[in-house]
């Protein structure tokens, strides 16, 4: 049996833990590995590499992924499709496994209606895939930001500065609100609760009442004012960005001091967490289970302590949105 495995869409730390694992998990059974080169791209080019033992030696603490990414959609062009179905006749391919967040796992899911055996493995930093607890990426993000938290609590006191910190989450808040919590955040933004200025002012108000004249905001990318749409464009950075906004609108409404920090990609690079090294570990010994008992369609994921698998549909039905009860616990430590 041979399989190929690819690893598609925004990298993050965690993803050659689960290169690591579905190499040593299949050639413990004789199953060889084919590895794909930069998401379906690869495979569609034939940009391919044998993965051995030696392959994925000292790569589990590594961030990134030693196959390379892309965002390429194999099914926006029928010329890809078939070029594709080819390859995988051309190398022998038995089954793939996918790597990949919302994405990545559509194709899989639609190439596996077209009938070709493929099995997920759930990836993002912005944790926002229904079907698991947790994918791996997350909590390596959210200690980025408790780290930058912290570091800018010293600098917003010295100053009695107001800091905003703009961190990754587009369609959820996830990131920013564990993130924030794990800082203590004074107030944090995200795009399933739309803020209201006037309730944010007053919070920090009263901590400037109570002797307390600096604050930390965290703010996901996506979040967005309540009575306005959610931001067609997110992700370009500089002074467009929500960050930049809310930290103007702030500094003219109480006459304070304010800073944006905005963490970009430094929330998906870097040495994967012990959680992170462990949950890419699990997820990629049971992908390679599930392409032996054939259950092709599905995507392993976290459910609670154990490693399950679910259909690749429901992983893709829509953003797993914040869980507003959780953010509430966050909430109890605003201002
Ligand atoms: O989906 C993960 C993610 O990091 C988002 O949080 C972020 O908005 C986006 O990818 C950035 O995409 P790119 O790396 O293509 O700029």
């Amino acid at each position: 049996m041979k399989i190929g495995l690819l690893t598609g869409g925004g990298d993050c730390p965690g993803l050659n833990a689960v290169i690591r694992a579905v190499v040593r998990r299949a050639l413990s059974f004789g199953i060889e590995v084919l590895g794909i080169r930069n998401g379906f791209l690869g495979l569609i080019e034939g940009d391919v590499e044998p993965l051995t033992g030696f392959s994925v030696t000292g790569i589990l603490p590594k961030g990134g992924t030693i196959l390379g990414t892309s965002r390429y959609d194999p099914l926006r062009v029928m010329e890809d499709r078939q070029k594709l179905l080819n390859n995988l006749k051309r190398y022998g391919l038995d089954a793939l496994i996918a790597v990949g967040g919302d994405g990545t796992l559509s194709a899989a899911r639609e190439l596996h209606e077209m009938g070709v055996p493929i099995v997920g493995v759930p990836k993002t930093i912005d944790n926002d895939l229904k079907g698991t607890d947790y994918t791996f990426g997350f909590d390596t993000a959210v200690n980025v930001v408790r780290d930058a938290v912290d570091r800018l609590h010293t600098t917003a006191e010295s100053h009695h500065r107001v800091m905003v910190v703009e961190v990754m989450g587009r369609r959820v808040g996830w990131i920013a609100a564990l993130g924030g919590l794990a800082g203590g955040a004074d107030f944090i933004l995200i795009p399933e609760k739309p803020y209201r200025l006037d309730e944010m002012c007053k919070v920090l108000e009263s901590r400037h009442r109570r002797g307390r004249p600096f604050s930390i905001v965290v703010v996901a990318e996506g979040a967005f004012p309540a009575g306005e749409e959610p931001p067609a464009r997110i992700g370009e950075g500089g002074s467009s960005s929500i960050g930049f906004r809310v930290a103007k609108e702030i500094a003219d409404r109480l006459g304070v001091e304010t800073r944006v920090t905005v963490l970009g990609h430094i929330q998906r690079g870097g040495s994967p967490t012990a959680f992170d090294r462990i949950i890419g570990t699990r997820f990629g010994l049971r992908a390679v289970d599930l392409v032996r008992e054939g259950r092709f369609g599905q995507m392993v994921a976290l459910h609670g302590t154990r490693i399950d698998a679910v259909p690749l549909s429901e992983a893709t039905a829509g953003p797993k949105q914040m869980d507003l009860e959780q953010f509430a616990d966050a909430e109890v430590f605003f201002g």
